[in-house]
């Protein structure tokens, strides 16, 4: 027994954690299917919906697949989609010249799905990787051996410019360029498209947790093999002060939305990043995070809901405003069962 028992204490914080009650309204971080946004991969051939090895339950849809899961998500509340293409029958190219194509699988699926959903809203990324023959996010200088900055921002302005016309409601650099919002934003409203709005992947770092994702869209070896180096164009993950810095550049350029990418090992970005700007942040919990707790999960050693609301919550509790998650349409399911 303590001396002197029971202890003086004014201040008892166990008092707010009695019971769930009590605890839900002591809650200081909620979580709605309205700030998931939901990645979706789509393939251009095959007959049918492919599943992906290193993400357990994501697949690669086709036109019939991929309806009935935004019907779902839309359903269930979730406000966005985010497109990625796998490309199977398209050639690629050095300068993944296939990225502007007006008839190409994106701003196709694009119409496709406004038609359907009108009031789902619509991310499409921009940048070269999946157009590419050699992975990277943009235009080759093989003089230099590096990315030839400028010119990959005039290909990403005309290629969103194409989403938009699409329908698109926001299209997402994601190469890491400099000065890419800029001129995409000039772009769209020389194109009349002033409506159509930029979410920035403004703190986008080099990250081995995109493995899965490469996978996914067939960007580049993902396991094994070389992993392909993106260094002279996303963030180190040693920098906080360069992350704030491209987000506030974004922010100043245009975007309506910066983001930061990974989300769980990032999380004091996401902070940071939250206090800096004025715009809505979004963090990506990207396709190894994903795949991490999706693993340990069907091994029997962590809880998989449990560990997935946690992760999404302190995504969430560190200021994201977005999340986008591959867990959005189970959450939202088992929210929606819950409330
Ligand atoms: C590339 C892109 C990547 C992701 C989204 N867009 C991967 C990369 O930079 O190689 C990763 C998403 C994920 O891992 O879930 N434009």
């Amino acid at each position: 027994m303590p001396d002197p028992f029971p202890l003086p204490l004014a201040r008892r914080p166990r008092r707010l954690r009695q019971n769930a009650a009590i605890r839900a309204f002591a809650a200081e971080t909620e979580l709605t299917p309205g700030r998931l946004v939901a990645p979706l991969f789509i393939r251009d051939v095959g007959a049918i919906p492919e599943t992906i090895s290193s993400m357990p339950g994501v697949k690669r849809h086709l036109e019939d697949s991929l309806l009935f899961e935004v019907e779902a998500l839309h359903k269930l509340g979730i406000g966005m989609v985010a497109l990625f293409p796998s490309l199977g029958g398209v050639e690629k190219d050095d300068a993944g010249s296939a990225a502007l194509d007006p008839t190409g699988l994106i701003p196709w699926t694009v119409a496709r799905l406004k038609k359907e959903f009108p009031d789902m809203a619509i991310m499409t990324d921009l940048a070269l990787d999946p157009f590419t023959t050699h992975g990277h996010d943009g235009i080759w200088d093989p003089k230099r051996g590096d990315l030839d900055n400028d010119a990959t921002v005039a290909v990403l302005a005309q290629m969103g410019v194409i989403h938009a016309q699409a329908g698109a409601d926001f299209v997402a650099p994601s190469d890491m360029m400099d000065g890419r919002v800029g001129a995409i934003r000039s772009a769209l409203d020389e194109a009349g498209l002033i409506h159509s709005g930029i979410v920035a992947y403004s703190a986008k770092f080099a990250s081995a947790y995109y493995g899965p994702f490469r996978e996914a869209v067939g960007s580049g070896a993902s396991t094994g093999g070389t992993y392909l180096d993106k260094r002279t164009y996303q963030l180190n993950p040693a920098n906080r002060r360069e992350a704030v810095l491209e987000a506030l550049l974004d922010e100043e350029e245009g975007a309506d939305v910066v983001m930061v990418k990974p989300a769980g090992p990032y999380l004091d970005i996401v902070r940071e990043v939250r206090e800096a700007v004025h715009v809505p942040v979004a963090a990506y919990q990207v396709s190894g995070e994903y795949a991490q707790i999706v693993a340990a999960g069907q091994a029997g050693w962590i809880d998989l809901r449990k560990t997935r609301d946690e992760s999404l919550l302190g995504i969430r509790r560190a200021g994201a405003d977005l999340i986008l998650t591959y867990f959005a349409r189970e959450w939202a399911e088992d929210f929606a069962r819950r409330s």
